[in-house]
């Protein structure tokens, strides 16, 4: 075992398995980005998060512009390595019901990303000449569901999210800003994954189309998902909400490494 993992594993322990609901756990988290580019600026971006979240829970998260909300979310995703503390979601398919994503080997984060953790991002990283219905197909594909299943539900959800029909073969790069994002929380909740991070889906969206990702999100809430979300209009936070997590700056001290 090595050192990582062992720490992980004293900071986790049976918890999964002691408590079958719980779906993430995050324990003393801190994310500090060096600027190996600019002199060894450091930046201290999150400060010892503690997190649980449960089957059925929406945590929104919320604080100020550099908080560290989006730093937290790509902590939880594997995207970002903590510096310090753990992050573990629930694998039933493991003896111990949990993989600590701050210690796993690439292939491990890709098979939680296949079938245990979502992730929308702010904005649609287009891949080039995919057509969108393929797109959103796509997840599912991934998860062994059928071409024709796959193509129908990802039609259906394009069409609740009003992606007009006659985009549907067309790649996404040339699409406003809220039908990439449409697009985008398309392909992120299709699958229905067990754990979702969801980081100011609606931030271009019009208030129709809010509000039907805000009853997306209360749908996926009520299938069980454990959600972790960013919003930034209240009217939605409210919504979607079962529990809130203030972020604050850490006290930063900006010190340059010689
Ligand atoms: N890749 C990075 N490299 C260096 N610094 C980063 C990086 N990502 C974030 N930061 C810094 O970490 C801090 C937190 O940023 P983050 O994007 O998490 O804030 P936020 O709470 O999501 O803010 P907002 O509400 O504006 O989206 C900021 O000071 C930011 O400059
Ligand atoms: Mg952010």
């Amino acid at each position: 075992m090595s050192f990582t993992e062992s720490n992980a594993a004293r900071a986790i322990g049976r918890t999964f398995v002691d408590n079958p609901t719980l779906m993430l756990r995050a324990v003393g988290v801190a994310k500090t980005f060096t600027l190996h580019g600019q002199g060894g600026v450091q930046i201290d971006a999150l400060d010892g998060v503690s997190l649980d979240v449960q089957r059925g829970e929406c945590v929104v998260l919320v604080g100020p512009s550099g908080a560290g909300k989006s730093t937290l979310l790509r902590c939880l995703y594997g995207n970002y390595l903590a510096s310090a503390g753990t992050i573990a979601l629930r694998d039933d398919g493991c003896d111990a019901q949990h993989v600590a994503i701050t210690g796993a080997q690439a292939h491990e984060v890709l098979h939680l990303r296949r079938s245990v953790v979502g992730y929308v991002s702010q904005f649609l990283r287009v891949i080039p000449r995919v057509p969108t219905l393929t797109l959103v197909a796509e997840p599912l594909l991934s998860r062994g569901v059928a071409e024709p299943e796959a193509r129908e539900r990802a039609a259906a959800l394009l069409a609740r999210l009003n992606v007009p029909e006659r985009l549907w073969s067309l790649a996404p790069a040339t699409f406003s800003g809220g039908e990439q994002q449409r697009v985008n929380i398309a392909r992120g909740l299709i699958a229905e994954h067990p754990v979702l991070l969801l980081d100011e889906p609606t931030a271009s969206l019009d208030a129709e189309n809010r509000d039907v990702v805000a009853d997306l999100v209360i749908e996926a809430r009520e299938r069980g998902a454990a959600i972790v979300g960013i919003f930034h209009d209240e009217d939605t936070r409210a919504k979607v909400a079962t529990r809130r997590l203030e972020l604050r700056p850490p006290l930063r001290h900006t010190a340059a490494i010689h």
